[in-house]
């Protein structure tokens, strides 16, 4: 079993004090693996301590950023990378485009950089995006789609995606390129939708307020439930089949923004919300319908999602309810 191969495994999380970091921290830390963090807790990204409560005396944390720490001596006897520090906002990376290349690409660098000097060189897990695809020219989109961003932030995240992958080639480090959908759970930043839209509509309806949809509503998307997303981590990590790959994660149904609106609102047993234009910064960056197919994933490492929209979104706003306070 996947968990087994980190007992006493020493690993390092970068970015992980935010959403996906922390519940892989967590995850891992279940395992008996012995994990450390580097996270900058950037301003417009989703870090926050409250994602590891309760793992304080069980992570080393390392408040830095990529860019300008000693790397070397955060990767001495790791075996493990898990390189989830990135810069998630598509409009931030239109308003601000060299911030997301510094996030995306120069900071992704220092690391592989510093990688490739470590002997034995740890094995990288890179957290890559269904961005990279733009609109898709036909559904559901797998690995070999054609590339063709939409925005500043899936260029930059192609671009370390072959970094990482070069990086593997070149000087025999172990890489695996996970491409990951709309992930969403327990930990998510909510407080905009610099992350997701979701984390919006989970405050709003959290708060008791009308949440928007933007658009007409129908456009379809996936969605993976972070602990899936996790499990799907650790799976590339350990299996040796899935290094030099790139995969799609992906889930078992889309639903349209309505239908995903409609299930939000019966979960949380109340609420509403209406349909409004979408605005216009957005709409010149949206992708349309987006499904994914995973099924290179599921054949080779045997994952699948096993946790249902309804059960996620239940759990999801079970956690805000309790913890909201310090997310908003
Ligand atoms: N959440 C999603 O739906 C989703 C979808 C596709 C891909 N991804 C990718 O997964 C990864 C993790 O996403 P997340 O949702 O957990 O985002 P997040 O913003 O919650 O976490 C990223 C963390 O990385 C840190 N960070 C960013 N740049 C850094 C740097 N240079 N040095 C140190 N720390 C830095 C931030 O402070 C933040 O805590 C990202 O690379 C993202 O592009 C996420």
């Amino acid at each position: 079993m996947t968990l087994d191969r980190f007992r006493g495994a020493r690993v390092l999380i970068t970015g992980g004090l935010g959403f996906i970091g922390g519940s892989l921290a967590r995850a891992l830390v279940g395992a008996g693996a012995d994990v450390s963090i580097v996270d900058a807790l950037l301003p417009g990204c989703g870090g926050n301590h409250a994602n590891i409560a309760g793992l304080e005396g069980a992570v080393t944390v390392r408040e830095a950023d990529l860019r300008d720490t000693d790397l070397a001596t955060a990767l001495d006897g790791r075996e493990f990378v898990f390189n989830l520090a990135g810069h998630t906002s598509h409009i931030d990376s239109m308003n601000a485009p060299l911030t997301d290349l510094e996030l995306n690409c120069a900071a992704q660098l220092a690391l592989l950089e510093a990688c490739r000097h470590m002997t034995p060189a740890p094995t990288v897990v890179f957290a890559g995006t269904r961005q990279v695809y733009g609109r898709p020219r036909y559904l559901p989109v797998d690995e070999t789609h054609p590339i063709d961003p939409v925005d500043v932030n899936g260029i930059h995240k192609i671009a370390a995606e072959q970094y990482h992958l070069l990086y593997g080639n070149v000087y025999d480090i172990p890489v695996a390129v996970l491409r990951l959908t709309n992930t969403y759970g327990p930990g998510m930043r909510v407080r905009d939708a610099r992350q997701t839209f979701l984390g919006v509509w989970i405050r709003d309806l959290v708060q008791g307020g009308e949440f928007e949809v933007w658009g007409d509503g129908s456009q379809l998307r996936d969605f993976t439930y972070v602990d899936d997303a996790v499990a799907a981590l650790l799976a590339a990590a350990a299996d040796p089949r899935a290094h030099g790959r790139v995969l799609n994660l992906g889930d078992e149904r889309s639903v349209s923004l309505l239908q995903l609106a409609d299930l939000c609102v019966a979960a949380n047993g109340s609420g509403s919300y209406r349909v409004v234009p979408f605005p216009a910064d957005r709409k010149s960056i949206d992708i349309g319908d987006y499904v994914g197919d995973y099924r290179a994933i599921r054949e080779l490492l045997g994952w699948r999602p096993t946790v249902t929209l309804e059960d996620g979104l239940a759990r999801t706003l079970e956690y805000y309810r309790e913890h909201g306070g310090l997310y908003w």
